[in-house]
């Protein structure tokens, strides 16, 4: 194997003079124009005529002056691989003159064609200034997120590309996005700034573009007028995946879009798009790209290659003894380089782990009792080798936070393996902190941390696999064989309170989960809920209330007063939680796509609704056909209460548990005869707790979802209050 590998590399250096040979091919159909200025516009894009492009979604123009133009957005590249279109936009802006005049502009972008959207994955949004409110919102206002800044003294302004300084602040964008009016404003007029800061702005823009080098405190006109942004695009989604597909292409779903994209097959090359589809690549033509010793024969999608040793010649014998000595030297070389560069990676590696704070955690760890081998340090290597080297097919998801990666352990574990993205050693306390948090929590209805990994520039963490997916796919039917009935979204509504109100109420410091919605809420193989994404959540020290943080969440569940105040309580999440009850009730998104009498909001709608007395009409087919009419008005009412504009109204999440454990109860009490002999199994049981028998239906399914030392505590939390 190696002797083959030295002769072709000696044949290589000296028969074949460096010959590259490059398929080309045409990216646009026939007869249509290729590029317009510096950009190439390839199928099924296109401009000039309207057959050029596959049809008016894909259709742009490019003007005299030699732009490419979707609508009155200019294009400056179009990717077929990663199905995207790069625009620019110009970024929304407050100014402030030496009067106290104001001056500025808001920005809507409104894609307007379906199969497009503002990427979330490749996008942020960032507001910059030191006196500054950015939002984002829908086309009417109704919901939406954004973040706040402010500083007091330049040399607060921590400039550089992660934008984690004072100054600068950013939010992730919200799935589905195909309109957006971006503004910005500031609370006191720049008043105090003035002198080094008039300006405020909003924008969206792509990952890839550096933020550190934008000079925001000048004046407007040093201020860049066009910033990139990411735009996701498939081919379609209403036919079957191949009918968008030319010849010798595969295709995938892209579940950011929600449609089809094409590729090439393995030995093919060109553009999947075009009717006549991806060309055979001749191999044989292109032999640095493809070995073969001896004689290359092209095949459709790939080659043969057969070795006849005994034609050679002099000068190959010759070139043979002259090329080996000089591999020996490369081979040498390359040797000497290969150690000294894995040295260097050891010494790296023990560097990150002690700047990750690997010597704090493995001393807390080692501190709280009975923990230590429940929560594992894992080594890059064997991460490394988990996930196939963070293999691009091993990806589970990809979001603002990270990416998530499927992998197995040695033992034959499957796990799943959380890269996050922003490096920040400030950070770093109140990561140990959560991993710490996040390793005392117990609880069947939470995903469970199984260890990280300090020894790489951003800490790694390991979770253990749920195998079936998000909530939010099994409402919204991307799995139709599996349709949820009533009695199933009942039980999930339950168990998603029970592990909620153990966060609030049974760790030993409370922690808020922040990003409570449908996809963060997973289940595993018997349909059994787990919570997970913890990355936004923050525990809170008892005596306080509230937390005050730059506003984050996500459009449709963000508690309407949070997102007025900027602090988040414990009746956040009640509010968001309120909203995946009503998606459980009405199978509806949390946004829609189309305005209806309640704005484009599912809470608002489903508030609506409730108030005109015309709940059955909004209901989900399978939970209408459900006979349980009461327990579904109890459920709704329970989820009117959750919405409620003032937190102060909104139910604890412990009194949710209760009485949804309570409405199960009834259920199953309803469909089932021979529960009678348990209750009287259990009322005798119960009566050790004292007032609280009548809520005895809570442990009636002898797995009771509370130890008895939580008990105690739900005593105490609700006080005389249960009946
Ligand atoms: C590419 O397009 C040109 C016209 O623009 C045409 O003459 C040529 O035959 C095409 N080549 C291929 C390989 O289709
Ligand atoms: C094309 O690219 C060149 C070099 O990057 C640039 O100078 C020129 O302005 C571009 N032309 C157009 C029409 O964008
Ligand atoms: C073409 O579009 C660009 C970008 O919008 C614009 O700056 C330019 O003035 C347009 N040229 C013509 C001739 O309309
Ligand atoms: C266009 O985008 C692709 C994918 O993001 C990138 O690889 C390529 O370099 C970009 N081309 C230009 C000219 O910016
Ligand atoms: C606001 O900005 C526009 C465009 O830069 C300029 O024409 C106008 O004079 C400005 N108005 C004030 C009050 O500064
Ligand atoms: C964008 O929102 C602002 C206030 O949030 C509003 O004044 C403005 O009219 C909106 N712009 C568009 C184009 O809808
Ligand atoms: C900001 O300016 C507006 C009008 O220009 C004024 O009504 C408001 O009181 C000012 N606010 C502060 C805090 O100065
Ligand atoms: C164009 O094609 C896309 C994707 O195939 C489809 O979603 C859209 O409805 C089509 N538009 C028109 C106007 O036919």
């Amino acid at each position: 194997m190696q002797m083959k590998l030295l002769l072709w590399m000696v044949v290589m250096m000296v028969i074949l003079p460096s010959s590259t040979v490059t398929a080309s091919s045409n990216i646009s159909l026939e007869t249509c124009p290729q590029t317009c200025g510096n950009v190439s516009v390839p199928f099924p894009f296109g401009f000039g005529r309207p057959e050029c492009a596959k049809n008016s979604t894909f259709l742009l123009t490019c003007n005299q002056s030699g732009s490419l133009l979707y609508g009155d957005i200019p294009i400056d590249n179009i990717s077929l691989e990663d199905g995207t279109i790069t625009g620019l936009i110009y970024p929304a802006y407050e100014c402030y003159d030496q009067n106290g005049l104001k001056n500025g502009t808001d920005r809507l972008i409104w894609l307007s064609r379906p199969s497009l959207i503002i990427s979330p994955i490749h996008n942020k949004f960032i507001g910059l200034g030191c006196d500054t409110i950015a939002k984002m919102t829908d086309r009417e206002g109704r919901s939406g997120s954004g973040c706040i800044t402010f500083c007091n003294n330049p040399a607060d302004i921590r400039k550089d590309s992660s934008c984690s300084g004072f100054g600068c602040c950013q939010t992730s964008i919200p799935e589905h996005l195909d309109q957006v009016n971006f503004t910005v404003t500031s609370s006191s007029n720049h008043t105090d700034v003035l002198d080094f800061n008039p300006c405020s702005y909003a924008f969206i823009v792509a990952n890839s573009f550096d933020i550190s080098k934008l000079d925001f405190l000048g004046p407007q006109e040093t201020f860049p007028s066009w910033l990139p942004v990411v735009f996701e695009w498939v081919i379609g989604d209403n036919r079957g995946c191949q009918d968008y597909c030319g010849p010798n292409a595969k295709c995938s779903y892209a579940d950011t879009v929600g449609g089809f994209r094409c590729w090439c097959k393995p030995g093919f090359i060109g553009n999947p798009y075009l009717p006549l589809g991806c060309q055979d690549i001749d191999e044989c033509k292109e032999p640095n790209k493809y070995p073969c010793l001896g004689t290359c024969w092209n095949t459709i999608g790939s080659y043969t290659c057969e070795n006849k040793t005994n034609k050679t010649t002099w000068p190959i014998i010759l070139g043979i003894s002259l090329g080996f000595t000089v591999v020996c030297v490369v081979i040498g070389a390359w040797w000497l380089s290969k150690i000294l560069k894995k040295r260097r990676k050891v010494k790296l590696r023990s560097q990150f782990f002690k700047q990750n704070g690997g010597l704090l955690l493995q001393q807390q760890l080692s501190s709280t009792e009975g923990n230590v081998e429940k929560t594992k340090i894992f080594s890059t290597k064997e991460l490394e080798r988990a996930t196939d080297n963070f293999n691009r097919n091993r990806i589970l998801g990809q979001g603002g936070q990270g990416t998530v990666y499927k992998g197995m352990l040695v033992d034959g574990r499957i796990v799943a393996v959380k890269k996050s993205k922003v490096p920040d050693k400030e950070k770093v306390k109140d990561f140990i902190n959560e991993v710490v948090i996040l390793t005392q929590i117990n609880h069947r209805n939470i995903v469970k941390l199984l260890g990280c990994c300090l020894e790489t520039e951003v800490p790694l963490l390991v979770y253990e696999f749920i195998p079936n997916g998000t909530l939010f796919q099994y409402i919204h039917g991307q799995n139709e064989e599996f349709s949820l009935s009533w009695e199933r979204r009942l039980t999930i509504a339950s168990e998603v309170a029970s592990a909620l109100s153990y966060l609030h109420s049974a760790t030993s410091i409370p922690i808020y989960h922040r990003d409570v919605k449908s996809s963060n809420i997973l289940l595993d193989e018997k349909y059994r809920v787990k919570v997970s994404d913890f990355g936004a959540s923050r525990s809170i020290a008892i005596d306080q209330t509230h937390l005050t943080t730059n506003v984050q969440g996500t459009f449709g569940y963000l508690d309407p007063e949070y997102y007025q105040s900027g602090q988040f309580t414990e009746k956040s999440d009640v509010y968001s939680f309120g909203v995946v009850l009503v998606e459980l009730l009405t199978g509806e998104k949390p946004i829609f796509l189309e305005r209806t009498k309640g704005g484009r909001s599912l809470a608002s709608h489903f508030i609506l609704s409730m108030e005109d007395n015309s709940l059955f009409n909004i209901l989900d087919a399978r939970v209408k056909d459900s006979s349980a009419h009461e327990e579904i008005m109890k459920v709704a009412k329970l989820a009117y209460r959750c919405l409620s504009l003032s937190g102060k109204k909104r139910p604890r999440m412990i009194e949710i548990a209760v009485e949804l454990e309570q409405i199960c109860f009834l259920q199953n009490s309803s469909n089932d005869q021979k529960i009678h002999e348990e209750i009287r199994y259990v009322e005798t049981k119960v009566t050790n707790y004292g007032d609280f028998a009548s809520g005895g239906a809570l442990s009636i399914d002898m797995e009771p979802p509370f130890s008895s030392e939580s008990w105690g505590l739900l005593e105490k939390q609700l006080g005389s209050n249960v009946e």
